[in-house]
């Protein structure tokens, strides 16, 4: 079902040889770094995240309510807070998702015992045991204020499907309009809160060729236009994000992006737009892997179907650039992550709560690297959902609350937050596997780089499940003074962090051999690694 073969596999943006292309032996590979050619800065965004009103992830995730026996911050769970800030978690995306093109947020402002009781898009398909109606206790304050705690941005999904413009300009003014200017500014300080919020990430609609309204391409574009011409941008330095595509297609869904661009073409410096923003889940259809089932042939399934990712920025990209010559607009990927079949689930009750292992684990570094590695087309990600979801961060039921594998990789790549990304460049054996009877290519190593000051990361996926890869590191123009290492893998590839076993995949520290400038290092099987090289 896999084997190695001898191919070489070349990486990063840059992506030019540099000296004589050799193929590594077995098990080894060449790792060049080109601090001198550091590119495109890589936004802190790259990492964001993404919670909706869906199963457990805002009420008992998020929201546990200020009279909760949970250790809570005005009705938020506190360990959320503390675990999204070390992660320095960039920005959050809220209400949905499919949850907000139905979802009116004058519902969830004011006192909340008085708040209307509503319908939310997900209960018909929630199993029992979930509550028959959005309560609304956590609204846009609620909301705001877990901003606030964590120092994430707000990124607001605007009710397109069911909404009205004016419903749209009116959560403008009333997050951004300062106290006394308009009347939805003096609701908002009423309300608790007289400094605006200050709320630049504006999505018009989320999956508008599907939950968001059946539209087509063309009809989306001029909903997109009638919703943003009279945008109120006095008090607001405003980022507009439009639908993009359903690259979980196996087309990639390329018609959506061209025909939208197409149909806008004629007016696209105005009304503005500064990002599309696609939705790529891993396994859509297209695996049948369940969180928890993880035989050799579903490890190397979810990280080949993820790995299509790359290839789909490239595609978009390029048809974006046939419109927008100087790519003003930049890519989103609004939600992204492994979305497990059902049967799994920590908690029945909570809708789409997967089990998350070690694999997911990979699968997110590896799409962190090659979001790095094109950091100069996106301008930010958001892993879908961030707890109690598909592929979450967190699992919390009442008092108890895991870090997921997954977890581990936002630490040990947040140091190429804000950093320069660095061209790289790998030398190593492909792996051959056989999908649904056809034969296809896995990278051997992947991987990617960032320079900030002095310190140089290079993060590494070794995805074999069986081999260990000698790597030998060289740093172009440059040495490395100081190396430390990090690994996060386990024995068993279905590992995963449990109420039971709440530390069973954590990072540790991983020996690095630094001699004469040269960096050795072994990676092993099944793994994620981080470096941290300091040059001299
Ligand atoms: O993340 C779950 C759902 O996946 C979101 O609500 C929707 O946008 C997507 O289809």
């Amino acid at each position: 079902m896999q084997r190695r073969a001898f191919l070489k596999t070349t990486i990063g943006a840059a992506a030019g040889l540099v000296g004589a292309p050799r193929p590594a032996s077995a098990s080894e590979a060449e790792i060049e770094l080109r601090p001198g050619d550091a590119g495109p800065v890589i936004s802190p965004h790259l990492y964001g995240h993404f919670i909706e009103h869906l199963g457990g992830v805002i009420y008992d995730g998020i929201w546990v309510g200020p009279d909760s026996k949970v250790p809570n911050l005005g009705g938020i769970r506190q360990q959320f807070v503390d675990d999204m800030k070390r992660i320095g978690a960039p920005n959050l995306r809220w209400p949905g998702g499919c949850f907000a093109d139905g979802y009116h947020w004058r519902d969830g402002v004011g006192p909340r015992s008085q708040r209307p009781r509503t319908y939310n898009f997900w209960q018909p398909t929630m199993p029992e045991g979930i509550d028959a109606t959005e309560t609304n206790h956590f609204g846009t304050h609620e909301f705001m204020r877990l901003c606030r705690l964590i120092g994430a941005e707000p990124y607001l999904a605007v009710n397109v499907g069911s909404g009205t413009p004016r419903e749209f300009y009116d959560w403008v003014l009333y997050c951004n309009g300062p106290a006394g200017t308009v009347t939805q500014a003096d609701q908002r300080a009423a309300n608790g809160d007289p400094s605006p919020f200050g709320v630049k990430y504006w999505g018009v609609g989320n999956e508008s060729w599907g939950c968001g309204g059946l539209l087509t391409a063309e009809e989306y574009a001029a909903e997109y236009s009638r919703f943003v011409a009279q945008f109120p941008r006095a008090y607001t330095k405003a980022y507009l994000i439009g639908v993009g595509p359903n690259a979980s297609m196996e087309s990639g869904h390329p018609e959506w992006t061209r025909r939208f661009f197409e149909a806008l073409e004629p007016r696209l410096q105005w009304p503005p737009l500064d990002a599309w923003a696609m939705h790529f889940y891993t396994s859509f259809g297209r695996t049948a892997s369940k969180g928890n089932q993880v035989s050799p042939q579903e490890w190397y399934d979810v990280l080949h179907e993820g790995a299509r990712l790359e290839s789909l920025i490239e595609q978009h990209w390029k048809i974006m650039g046939e419109f927008d010559k100087e790519h003003r607009v930049k890519l989103i990927i609004d939600e992204w992550g492994v979305w497990h079949a059902r049967g799994s689930e920590i908690k029945p009750a909570y809708l789409f709560s997967q089990q998350g292992s070690l694999r997911d684990a990979l699968h997110a570094a590896m799409s962190f690297d090659i979001f790095n590695r094109h950091s100069g087309k996106i301008a930010m990600t958001n892993l879908a959902q961030t707890i109690n979801c598909l592929h979450s961060l967190f699992a919390a039921d009442g008092d108890r609350f895991i870090r997921t594998p997954t977890y581990y990789v936002f630490d040990m790549y947040r140091p190429h937050m804000g950093a320069q990304q660095v061209p790289l460049e790998i030398r190593t054996q492909a792996i051959q596997l056989t999908r649904q009877g056809t034969s296809a290519t896995l990278f051997g190593l992947a991987g990617s780089a960032s320079l900030d000051e002095r310190r140089l990361t290079l993060t590494l996926v070794n995805p074999a499940l069986d081999a260990a890869i000698t790597s030998r590191v060289r740093i172009k123009g440059a040495q490395a003074s100081e190396a430390q290492g990090r690994v996060l893998t386990h024995s068993d590839r279905a590992a995963a962090n449990t109420f039971a076993s709440p530390e069973e995949v954590a990072p540790k520290s991983l020996s690095v051999s630094l001699s004469g400038g040269e960096i050795q290092v072994t990676i092993p099987a099944k793994s994620v690694v981080a470096l941290q090289l300091n040059l001299s």
